[in-house]
């Protein structure tokens, strides 16, 4: 008899765990994570009870932007070890039941890559010159950029080469955009997925996904009526989430359906409208893309139920999983974002978005965080958590200016500090030059606090947020049920919604973004045994920034 409900695509429902190469684990002591940190942590990640990792790109690199900028991407980057560690990895990984998410960079290459040393050499008009984008300037002798557009990190998105052409650039100069109209710059991303797929790769992130393709015309942004752009994007726009971009993963898709085992692809496409996120995960298209509408959304019960109504009913419109995620290498970490007073003002990374912030309490964003987790986790489809989140490690916003590393630092004129707070390594133990992290100083010192929140002082300490993260992972896994949510009455204030349990009953989740704690059984007359919850519960009642999950029956 076939099974008359086969499991989900592990993809629909995982629990994934980002790691930042550099700053999760040094095993030799150069003050820079690596590969074979990432294996000897292995064991931590299954204990902790995610499904999957997602490691950021480990390819042999100048580190002009901490790893995005690759040189090779069939290689392994020295500093973090050998392609037959990222080999073992894999193994080693799947011998421990976790699935290995790597990340693609198809919108640029470094300016070291082979291709674009050879562009350089074979000087304007070259074959060679085809597979990034090369233009004249305007102005008398070419000294102006070929258009205003602008450079994510700041300044013109164009550098000029000696013989006087100009390369687009829409990040680092360092960072040459392929021009995804060659046929050659197609061929070679199929090469380089088929190369990590047929090492064990369960599937790809996929780098700045809704960049790719651009307007050949190359106009002026000027010149385009805003009136046609959606949130300043969209099919009118010169290289953000242009339609043509689809053609390149629905290509994609075809490569990933030729291998066994559940593979999939996760979009990295910063897009401001849900339905045009939606296009991404099409049917013949990419798995699942990062929900950043509920990354960027307030701690606040009206604006995050409508945005996991709007996640839910888009992504299903295309018969696809939602995604959750509060945190990653390029954003200021949530414990800190949820400590604003008032959130909805900042935005999500002080990296190109100065601006007042209101203070910043880290005793509310921490007992808010804790909540989210169990929001994001009680939530169907699949959840990311980003490195030291499971610790509640919060932003480090006053790193010394002469350690800053990312781009952003120098090309804003030291104007925007970056991400490099959100990127200070992992603690692992109470005491060490970098507490446990490696037997040397990290490349980012770690703030002394840290030690009281390392793994060591945290593992097996009842209400830790890192025992939080296991219990909760834990019970996720095996009494959460099925692919769907349904919103529960509750009082002014609070979120409630009910989930299949494994077994039958519900799961009901219930977060209290209100002023006034509340009676737990008071507006549901049914007997509830409470599984977890984020903080201690009075007498039965769910204090504000307080988040529970409770079994009925
Ligand atoms: C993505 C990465 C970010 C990087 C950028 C350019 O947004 O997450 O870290 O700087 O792409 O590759
Ligand atoms: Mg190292």
């Amino acid at each position: 008899m076939t099974d008359p409900s086969p499991p989900m695509a592990w993809w629909r429902s995982a629990a994934i765990y980002q790691i930042y190469v550099r700053s999760f684990a040094d095993s030799d002591g150069d003050g820079v994570g690596d590969l074979p940190g990432i294996r000897s942590r292995l064991p931590y990640l299954r204990d902790l009870g995610v499904d999957a990792v997602w490691i950021t790109p480990f390819y042999p690199s100048p580190m002009a932007d901490g790893g995005y900028d690759v040189a090779d991407y069939r290689g392994v980057e020295p500093l973090f070890g050998t392609l037959s560690d990222a080999e073992a990895l894999v193994r080693e990984a799947h011998d421990l039941d976790l699935r290995v998410i790597i990340d693609i960079v198809p919108n640029h290459s470094s300016d070291q890559h082979p291709w674009f040393q050879a562009a350089l050499a074979a000087g304007p008009g070259s074959r060679e010159r085809e597979r990034y984008v090369f233009r004249a300037g305007r102005g008398p002798d070419g000294a102006e950029p070929p258009t205003d557009w602008l450079s994510v990190f700041g300044g013109s998105a164009w550098q000029r080469v000696p013989d006087g052409d100009w390369y687009l650039h829409l990040f680092a100069p360092e960072q040459p955009d392929f021009d995804w109209e060659n046929p050659e710059v197609v061929e070679d991303f199929h090469t380089t997925l088929r190369f990590w797929l047929d090492r064990g790769a369960d599937g790809f992130r996929i780098d700045v996904a809704n960049s790719l393709m651009k307007d050949q015309s190359s106009p002026d942004l000027a010149t385009i009526d805003p009136t046609l752009l959606q949130h300043g994007e969209g099919p009118h726009h010169p290289f953000w989430d242009r339609d043509e971009v689809h053609e390149v993963y629905q290509g994609w898709r075809r490569v990933i359906d030729g291998y066994a085992g559940e593979r999939a692809f996760v979009a990295e496409a910063w897009v401001h409208s849900t339905e045009r996120l939606a296009r991404y995960v099409r049917p013949d298209e990419l798995h699942t893309a990062f929900n950043f509408a509920f990354l960027a959304a307030p701690w606040e019960p009206d604006a995050l139920r409508a945005v996991i109504d709007e996640s839910i009913t888009t992504t299903a419109a295309v018969g696809a999983p939602t995604t959750w995620v509060l945190s990653n290498h390029d954003v200021t970490r949530h414990a800190t974002r949820y400590g604003r007073l008032d959130t909805t003002v900042g935005g999500v990374s002080d990296a190109g978005r100065a601006g007042p912030d209101t203070p910043i309490d880290l005793d509310l964003g921490l007992g808010r965080a804790r909540a989210a987790v169990l929001l994001t986790l009680g939530l169907p489809g699949s959840a990311y958590l980003y490195q030291g989140e499971e610790l509640g490690l919060p932003e480090v916003v006053d790193l010394p200016e002469e350690v800053l590393a990312d781009p952003i630092w120098e090309r804003s004129l030291h104007t925007y500090r970056g991400r490099d707070g959100c990127r200070v390594p992992v603690p692992w133990a109470k005491d060490g030059p970098s507490l446990g992290f490696g037997d040397g100083p990290a490349w980012l010192p770690q703030p002394v606090s840290w030690s009281d929140l390392s793994v060591e002082a945290q593992t097996g300490i009842e209400g830790s947020t890192l025992e939080l993260y296991r219990l909760a992972l834990r019970l996720r896994r095996e009494t959460l049920h099925g692919g769907s949510m349904r919103w529960d009455v509750a009082p002014a204030g609070t979120l409630a919604f009910r989930r299949d349990a494994a077994g039958g009953g519900e799961i009901l989740v219930v977060v209290n973004l209100g002023a006034e704690p509340f009676a737990l059984p008071a507006y549901r007359d049914m007997p509830a045994e409470v599984l977890v919850a984020s903080g201690p519960l009075a007498d039965g009642h769910l204090p504000t920034d307080t988040a529970v999950w409770l079994r009925v029956s």
